[in-house]
């Protein structure tokens, strides 16, 4: 049955002339990847400052390659997309959807086919060598011995984001303006506690967006910044939203 929210939220995003979704490590769960916080979340097993800081990368990246990296690498390479992923895709061929900020590192929005996709934490496809400076595709670099190194001798880093490192700077002036100027904000699987990502739906509410917020658990967010806060797993309730989005819109849909 659909919920009177869904049926909201349906009717936001056939009405939107700009929307755009910022997505975290929650709508990858269903694909298998952990998250962060919460229960099964990466950082009850590693201390994110040892294994997630910069300096401690720079200071033993052998021990991050081997212990961290090596846990993650396998996950990250073998993840598909799941219907969250697919049906943000699927509103992106309808129009509706223009956007993605991305906090994952996991590529799978782009393999569900969104084309404009802002990767605000960096990407887990690509490598650099510490010494050189020359890209890799993780794919082609053989990760067996960690750490990974260069045809140069240098170790490669992985293209993401660090902890004590600053956001790409193209990446976050793209989601400000964004975020300034959508008017409806999608806000998927994150739990807004790390800054400045977690600012975009305040941005967004602030220049007069509709928040709408798709997590399991509430969220600083929920209430106070979110306009509705859609309580479920994002695999599913994304499922409603299209269905209700597609008996709004038929003409549209068939031709997707
Ligand atoms: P978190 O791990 O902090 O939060 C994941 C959120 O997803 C939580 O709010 C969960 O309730 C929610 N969740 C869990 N399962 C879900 C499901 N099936 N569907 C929808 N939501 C679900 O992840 P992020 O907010 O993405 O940064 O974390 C932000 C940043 O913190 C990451 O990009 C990473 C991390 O440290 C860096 O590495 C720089």
């Amino acid at each position: 049955m659909i919920s009177e929210l869904i049926k909201q939220t349906a009717q936001y995003l056939v009405s939107a002339r700009h929307a755009v979704a910022l997505t975290g490590a929650g709508i990858s769960v269903e694909s298998g990847i952990p998250p962060f916080r919460g229960e099964g979340g990466l950082w009850e097993k590693y201390d994110p400052m040892e294994f997630a800081h910069i300096n401690s990368f720079l200071k033993n990246p052998e021990k991050v390659w081997k212990i961290f990296m090596g846990d993650m690498k396998n996950v990250l390479m073998a993840a598909k997309p799941n219907d969250a992923h697919l049906g943000l895709a699927r509103l992106e061929r309808l129009g509706i959807l223009k956007t993605i900020i991305t906090q994952n590192v996991d590529g799978l929005h782009q393999m569900a086919g969104n084309t404009d996709v802002i990767e605000f934490h960096g990407n887990f496809a690509w490598l650099r060598c510490l010494k050189c400076n020359q890209r890799s595709k993780t794919i082609e670099v053989d990760l067996s011995d960690p750490p990974p190194k260069c045809a140069c001798g240098g170790i490669f880093r992985p293209e993401c984001v660090f902890f004590g490192e600053m956001i790409p700077p193209s990446a976050l002036t793209r989601s400000q303006e964004e975020s300034s100027r959508c008017d409806v904000m999608l806000v998927v699987g994150t739990s807004a506690l790390v800054q400045p990502a977690a600012f975009m739906p305040v941005i967004a509410r602030e220049s007069g967006a509709t928040v709408i917020e798709i997590n399991p658990e509430p969220t600083p967010l929920t209430h106070r910044i979110s306009t509705l806060f859609l309580a479920g797993k994002a695999g599913r309730v994304v499922n409603d939203i299209l269905t209700e989005v597609e008996r709004l819109i038929p003409s549209k849909t068939a031709s997707c």
